[in-house]
């Protein structure tokens, strides 16, 4: 560790402010390309302030706006969150209700915001699930931010992981069957070509807030070699601070990608 890491954080990062973090991961370099964010926590956050549900998730709405600004701060460029997953669907109805309204209104409200900060907003998952309405507010904005580059959104709405392997599976085989493509053909490259987040690099690192272990179905071929961050705080508190401290714990990481250190 460098005079000028222990000056600005000596520890790895707990109580340390998030100006302090961003000056550390300026003097280390090696942000994270791609992160991507399993949020997670809103319901238990709504609970212990004795609020419903949606309170929680429209509180988490507002970290949405946080984490991408500090993401930006930070040089990060790409960002994926998984805003619904498939399994989502399963949720009492007021429940989807509720959350179907709140990604409408967001991105009908942070449009604006998002195009003038450079954010190149794209929606995965499965869109005819969607209420009209929805569908359209996200083609919307993914036209109108289609030529940003300052940071690559992605957004996963309904949402599973093992059906985008389905889909990609299901692609190659009709590839194959047409006689576009041979059997040989298809390896890691081919595959990875035929899944949503074709173009985008893998993530290096998966955060997880609210202390849960698990990936859920979030990006299984993707996140293969990504750094984890489990997050003990709920969805609606991660912040600036929280996101440079997750940053600061990937930077001393050593990657070895199965191989051994340097
Ligand atoms: C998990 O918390 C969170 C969700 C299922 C929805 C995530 C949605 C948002 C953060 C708000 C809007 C998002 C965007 C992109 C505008 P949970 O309900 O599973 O919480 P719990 O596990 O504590 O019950």
């Amino acid at each position: 560790m460098s005079a000028a890491h222990r000056a600005i954080a000596p520890d790895h990062g707990q109580g340390t402010d998030a100006d302090a973090l961003l000056a550390r991961l300026r003097v280390d370099g090696g942000v994270p390309r791609h992160v991507a964010i399993i949020m997670d926590g809103n319901g238990r956050w709504a609970r212990k302030r004795a609020l419903p549900r949606p309170l929680g998730h429209r509180s988490g709405m507002r970290a949405v706006r946080a984490v991408i600004e500090a993401a930006i701060e930070a040089g990060v460029e790409w960002l994926s969150l998984f805003a619904f997953s498939t399994e989502n669907w399963q949720r009492p109805s007021s429940e989807i209700d509720a959350l179907m309204s709140l990604l409408e209104e967001y991105v009908a409200r942070e449009a604006d915001s998002l195009r003038e900060n450079g954010v190149c907003v794209r929606v995965f998952g499965d869109r005819a699930r969607l209420v009209e309405s929805a569908a359209r507010a996200i083609e919307r904005v993914e036209r109108e931010t289609a030529h940003n580059t300052r940071l690559f959104l992605n957004l996963f709405i309904s949402y599973s992981a093992r059906a985008e392997l389905v889909r990609a599976a299901q692609q190659l085989a009709t590839e194959v069957a047409e006689g576009r493509l041979a059997p040989a053909e298809i390896d890691e490259a081919a595959f990875a070509a035929r899944l949503f987040t074709h173009g985008c690099p893998d993530p290096d690192l998966l955060i997880r807030t609210s202390g849960e272990q698990r990936i859920s179905n979030f990006l299984l071929w993707q996140v293969a070699y990504a750094e984890l961050f489990i997050s003990p705080v709920y969805w609606p508190d991660f912040g600036r601070r929280e996101l440079f401290d997750a940053l600061v714990s990937f930077q001393q990481r050593d990657r070895r990608f199965g191989r051994v250190s340097a």
